[in-house]
């Protein structure tokens, strides 16, 4: 099949990629001409483990190209998926402005019926507004071709983007039109073969799905970060809660590890945009505005633990705080929302000043805090540590789990770790002589 994909974000390189590894033809378009240079020379914008190799084997074999026209984008396939940005505005809400533009290049260009695919992370109503668009201007040009607009939502996780998208635990497909329903099963068919991952319904039902999800997934983090700092008050310990309750398998172990609250480009701005559209309705969506309101405070309880352990934020002046992990979580260099920005950003506002070390988020925090005098990079974890004044961790990448805590010890002013990931085990680190904070357990002093 011949598709087009509008935006060569995370979403739209993934699925043009994933699409043209299975054999179908995939011209991806984009509107910055710089970007889509270097994805013509196999250079990805992002971090993904597997989607350079992919972009580059299919770029390679012809089954991927690039384009910046929209003429060209519109031309080439009948079937045209809209992945390009939703970013919030300065309300919450999510932003749409690209998400119609292409709609109105679509319709403006169109020479054959399409079916135009949102797969844009929208709110509710947005296909309807899709449609209104390329109906506007097709009408413009007087022309009276016909189109569907298809909701299918993405369930991807920064990280694991390639093996979600090959492997799908559902393909959800929001239409009602069986001609759309037909084109969609045979552009999934290769992801399909052994069980049907298929779940057609309505298209405001498939646009509420992809909200619901995410909800429902960050009110599992907020209540086990509720839980953990309930815990920490009662002298009991988050980690023993967590397994007690997971093992019972109606609420299971997925998403519910305490940490320093949820970051990324997806669930603190579609939590937003969902209470915001619970309000556009009349509906005030307490539970989800409370699930936010958590996210947010959590987000600041390594400072304020480090602040309280030097005796207030006065105290944090000129000391230097190292920190493993500045990405919202391991495996990505995304910075969005992430919960070390909120750290870092109260330290140096108290003086303070940050040796950090992540894996690969480091050169993407230099772009965001360059001029920031307070902030250095290390090159490696041990580093960051020489002569700090206390290490704090915020990303549970995998070379944090097991360090050499000798090694720790020599570097460190103090034996002094502020651990947003319970990552160690106090009893050792107690042994060791160590000062252990961590989340939802005693602190060990
Ligand atoms: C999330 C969803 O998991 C995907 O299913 C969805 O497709 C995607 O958003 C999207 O809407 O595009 P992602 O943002 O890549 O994917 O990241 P997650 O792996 O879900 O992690 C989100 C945040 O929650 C991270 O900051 C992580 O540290 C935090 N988290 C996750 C916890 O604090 N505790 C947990 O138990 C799980």
């Amino acid at each position: 099949m011949r598709v087009t994909v509008f935006g060569t974000g995370y979403v739209g390189l993934v699925t043009g990629a994933c699409l043209a590894d299975v054999g179908h033809h995939v011209l991806c378009m984009d509107i910055n001409q710089d970007k889509i240079a270097r994805l013509r020379d196999g250079k990805i914008p992002i971090h993904e483990p597997g989607l350079e190799d992919l972009v580059r084997r299919n770029a390679g074999s012809g089954h991927l190209t690039f384009t910046t026209s929209h003429a060209d984008a519109v031309a080439y396939s009948d079937l045209q998926i809209v992945a390009v940005g939703t970013p919030p505005d300065e309300t919450g809400a999510a932003d749409l402005q690209y998400v119609l533009a292409v709609a109105e290049a679509i319709g403006a260009n169109m020479q054959s019926p399409k079916i135009v695919v949102v797969k844009s992370t929208v709110p509710v109503g947005t296909c309807d507004k899709t449609a209104e668009c390329v109906a506007a201007a097709l009408g413009a040009r007087g022309s009276t071709l016909g189109f569907d607009v298809v909701s299918n939502p993405e369930f991807l996780k920064e990280g694991a983007a390639v093996a979600d998208f090959q492997r799908p635990d559902r393909i959800i497909v929001g239409t009602n039109s069986a001609h759309a329903r037909n084109v969609m099963a045979e552009l999934y068919e290769p992801f399909n073969r052994n069980h049907d991952r298929m779940l057609y319904m309505a298209t405001r039902s498939s646009e509420l799905t992809k909200y619901a999800a995410n909800a429902m997934l960050a009110t599992r983090i907020s209540f086990i970060n509720e839980i953990a700092n309930l815990a920490e008050r009662l002298g009991a310990d988050i980690e023993q809660v967590r397994r007690g309750i997971g093992s019972d398998p109606r609420i299971g172990y997925h998403f519910i590890y305490p940490g320093v609250g949820y970051g990324g480009s997806c669930f603190p701005k579609d939590v937003q945009a969902l209470t915001r559209t619970a309000r556009e309705v009349g509906y005030h969506a307490g539970l989800i505005e409370a699930v936010e309101a958590v996210n947010a405070r959590q987000k600041t309880q390594l400072f304020d633990r480090i602040a309280a352990h030097f005796g207030g934020v006065d105290a944090l002046k000129d000391k230097t705080v190292a920190l493993w992990g500045l990405a919202f979580k391991p495996n990505t260099d995304d910075m969005r929302e992430a919960p070390s920005r909120v750290l870092m950003e109260a330290l140096w506002k108290a003086g303070a000043k940050v040796r950090a070390f992540d894996p690969v988020a480091g050169e993407e925090t230099r772009r965001l805090y360059g001029e920031e005098p307070g902030f250095e990079l290390a090159p490696d974890k041990y580093s960051a540590l020489d002569n700090a004044d206390a290490l704090a961790i915020c990303t549970e990448w995998q070379q944090f789990r097991a360090p050499d805590f000798d090694e720790m010890a020599l570097r460190l002013r103090n034996r002094l770790i502020f651990d947003g990931r319970n990552l160690y085990a106090p009893e050792r680190l107690r042994d060791d002589g160590w000062t252990y904070f961590s989340i939802g357990r005693a602190p060990v002093q």
